[in-house]
């Protein structure tokens, strides 16, 4: 495949923090298999329609592992590190995952409930006393998430400030030098090895200690194995969470209603929050894929050794799958929506990240009923990136 020549661009661009890349309604209509160049100069195959995402989610010939080899394709000049679950196939993938998600249960998640409740709480709180207006980012969307993973992880109190400054470091796509976000991720692997090390000689209830004390037949995870896992959960599940938060309370307070659309019933909540995972994509794109072998998607051949990208925002927004899929709509049901994957990688952390939006939310209306934006829609901005997008501020007031 021919390298830094021109074309189609990836990811597209936005027009406003409101509306998806226009060029996706195009793509599924006209190429749903479209040749693009990503920000390395590389080329890859970008998949828009419902069913070819889904296919290149889940398809065994379209690896993980591959994104690190040498010679494959590159989203960026700077991979994704080996050795995690995002950059893993079976059988070293499923071995790795089936440790962690035999740790990491939906029935911790449930125990964790009434903290990551008081959690919210800690943060409205002060928010509140502040009279408003605010920067609901700064408030909460940003602190929120990061509080939720100490929890998880088991990191003392005492450690989380500067716990959630490396992280903070580590997350920022701007605000840090290459060789600051270097020596934070060490500071911070550095830490997570002596938390660690703690856990092993006096285990508590977190994830850390449950993973320190999981083992196979091939015995417990390895000390390298389970640092990575640490950071693997805070960088899939911190900015990812920080983003949907920002953007579901953004459409909200764009829809007559409001926050008063939060409603009080589990199972109405639990939809509620799915059509806002549906329409709030975490990115302007999906993840990427390099093919293993010769397939054939959509009529169109790929030749193995390409990059392919399964966009999960254009598939969500598929008008064969999801009627006026641009609306929001709160009482939409049952729509399997593909914002946390398909297949094999399937979000680990989804049970965590819907309880955590399901109790944000919840304690949000409670808190604040009158929640509204404090500056027109038209002049809230998306941070988009690579990984991740974000608002850049959410400003609002209430009373
Ligand atoms: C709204 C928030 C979130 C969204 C939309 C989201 C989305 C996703 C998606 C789309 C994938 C699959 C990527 C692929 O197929 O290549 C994924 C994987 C993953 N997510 Fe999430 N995620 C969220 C929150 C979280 C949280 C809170 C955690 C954990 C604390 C987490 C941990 C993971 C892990 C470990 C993987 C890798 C799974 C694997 O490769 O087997 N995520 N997530």
């Amino acid at each position: 495949m021919p390298h830094h020549s021109s074309g189609r661009s990836y990811p597209p661009v936005r027009r406003s923090a409101t509306d998806l890349p226009e060029e996706y309604a195009q793509l599924r209509a006209g190429a749903p298999v479209a040749e693009v160049v990503m920000p390395s100069g590389d080329h890859a195959y970008l998949m828009s329609r419902y069913d070819d995402v889904r296919t290149v989610l889940s398809d065994a010939r379209c690896s993980r592992a591959a994104t690190v080899l040498p010679e494959s394709p590159k989203l960026t000049a700077v991979p994704f590190d080996a050795g995690g679950l995002f950059t893993m196939d079976p059988p070293e993938h499923t071995r790795l995952r089936s440790l962690v998600a035999g740790a990491f249960t939906a029935r911790r998640v449930e125990l964790l409930r009434p903290r990551i409740r008081e959690l919210a709480d800690e943060l409205l709180g002060p928010m509140a006393e502040g009279g408003g207006p605010a920067d609901f980012n700064e408030a909460f969307a940003f602190p929120f998430p990061v509080a939720v993973i100490c929890e998880l992880l088991g990191v003392p109190f005492a450690d989380r400030e500067m716990f959630r400054g490396w992280s903070d470091a580590i997350l920022s796509l701007t605000a840090h030098t290459a060789q600051e976000m270097l020596e934070h991720k060490l500071a911070l692997v550095g830490y997570l090895q002596g938390l660690a090390a703690e856990k092993r000689r006096t285990p508590g209830d977190d994830l850390l200690s449950a993973l320190v004390g999981v083992h196979d037949d091939e015995g417990p995870l390895t000390e390298h194995e389970l640092i990575t896992m640490a950071m693997t959960l805070l960088i899939a599940g911190h900015e990812t969470t920080v983003g949907v938060l920002g953007t579901s309370v953004f459409t909200l307070l764009r829809h007559d209603g409001g926050l008063g659309l939060v409603p009080s019933g589990e199972e109405e909540l639990a939809a509620l929050v799915e059509e806002l995972l549906r329409v709030n994509p975490i990115g302007d794109g999906g993840p990427l894929r390099v093919t293993t072998a010769d397939i054939e998607v959509a009529g169109t051949k790929v030749a193995a050794g390409s990059a392919v990208i399964g966009a999960i925002c254009s598939a969500n927004r598929d008008e064969s799958r999801f009627p006026d899929p641009d609306r929001f709509d709160p009482s939409r049901r049952g729509t399997a929506h593909l914002a946390f994957g398909f297949g094999p990688h399937y979000c680990l952390g989804a049970p965590l990240a819907r309880a955590e939006l399901q109790i944000a939310l919840t304690a949000l209306a409670r808190c604040f009923p009158s929640l509204r934006l404090a500056v027109p829609a038209a002049d809230v901005k998306m941070h988009t990136g690579l990984l991740v997008n974000r608002l850049e501020s959410l400003p609002v007031e209430w009373g």
